[in-house]
């Protein structure tokens, strides 16, 4: 065909953008509010929420409000939600033991949740030891005070029991241990809990872009997580990470951070045959949320293309801190 006819395009592209009717039908990706997981943080002893200054409009819930917000996200039409604890400091240790509590604030959550909305939402759970070690790190330490493997999968085991027996539908290992999925699945098969998945965080690259995380877990890192989580750099590591957490037994993958990494989101989605997720972090949260209030861009227009995106690079699913709020928006 030719492309002009005299000094005319012979092809139009923009006659399917004409009006908004036009650009809806002709959409090629659409989101919904099940493809959203909401992230939440539950602090132990508090009675009402503490807001998170890098984060505006995120708290640290209450048991309470944790109930509510899971209710709320329910009515949304949201999927799952993804569960932090922060326990009181006093209770941080090296080994991280309020991890592996079954009074610990994690599994008291993922009880309250479970109580509050049964299945309704897919109840998912951090399984990561940092938010309860004193030195803020994934993992135990060895004399060097380096992150060691082995004894941290250990751990991690006892983690999947507690929170699977809490009544967890999906445990996300998020320490870049080598083995972990394996070893969690072990344990989850070998204590009766063959039916919880695991939702591996297959691609977890060292970013900058947590660093509200920090604040809204009261972590006390000192250092970095270079050792354990991925180099920028990479993107033909993600896909060794990739065959070995498939190996491993993972039910579902994900790449974390979404949007410096829409690559590696891609590549990942096009190799699988299992659901693939993406983690839209604090720092990408904090970015948005602090460029709108200056007035810089428009807040709701800049969330859903950010959304928009990260399903267009592959995602199934989308773990973001504005999941309750653009699944009402969807609705
Ligand atoms: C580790 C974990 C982190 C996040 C989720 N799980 C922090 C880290 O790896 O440093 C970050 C999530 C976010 O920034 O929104 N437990």
């Amino acid at each position: 065909m030719s492309t002009t006819y005299g000094t005319f395009p012979g092809a139009r592209p923009r006659r399917l953008r004409t009006t908004p009717a036009m650009r809806r039908m002709v959409a090629e990706y659409r989101l919904h509010p099940s493809d959203l997981i909401l992230p939440a943080f539950v602090r132990e002893g508090v009675s009402e929420p503490v807001p998170i200054s890098a984060m505006p409009g995120v708290v640290q819930h209450s048991r309470d409000t944790l109930r509510k917000a899971a209710v709320e996200a329910v009515a949304a039409g949201v999927s799952g939600i993804m569960l932090f604890g922060v326990p009181e400091e006093a209770k941080k240790d090296a080994l991280g033991t309020a991890g592996t509590d079954p009074d610990g604030i994690l599994q008291v959550a993922i009880r309250d949740v479970k109580a509050e909305v049964g299945d309704e939402l897919v109840i998912m759970s951090d399984l990561c030891l940092d938010e309860f070690t004193d030195h803020g790190h994934c993992g135990v330490l060895d004399a060097e005070g380096r992150v060691d493997n082995d004894a941290t999968l250990e751990r991690y085991a006892e983690m999947a029991q507690v929170q699977a027996d809490a009544g967890v539908h999906v445990v996300g290992p998020s320490g870049m241990m080598d083995g972990q999925v394996g070893v969690i699945r072990d344990a989850l098969d070998q204590t009766g809990h063959e039916d919880v998945s695991v939702l591996a965080y297959t691609a977890k690259y060292a970013s900058a872009f947590y660093g509200p995380f920090r604040e809204a877990v009261g972590s006390s890192l000192q250092g970095d997580r270079k050792t354990y989580q991925q180099d920028p750099a990479n993107l033909r590591e993600s896909m060794r990470e990739l065959a070995l957490d498939l190996e491993e037994g993972a039910d579902m993958v994900m790449v974390k951070p979404a949007l410096p990494y829409l690559d590696v989101l891609a590549k990942v989605a096009e190799a699988v045959d299992v659901p693939v997720a993406a983690y839209q972090i604090s720092g990408e949260y904090a970015m948005v949320e602090a460029a709108a209030a200056n007035g810089w861009i428009d807040r709701e227009r800049a969330i859903l293309e950010t959304l928009t995106g990260i399903k267009r690079a592959g995602a199934n699913m989308i773990l973001t801190y504005w999941a309750t709020e653009v699944a009402r928006q969807l609705g």
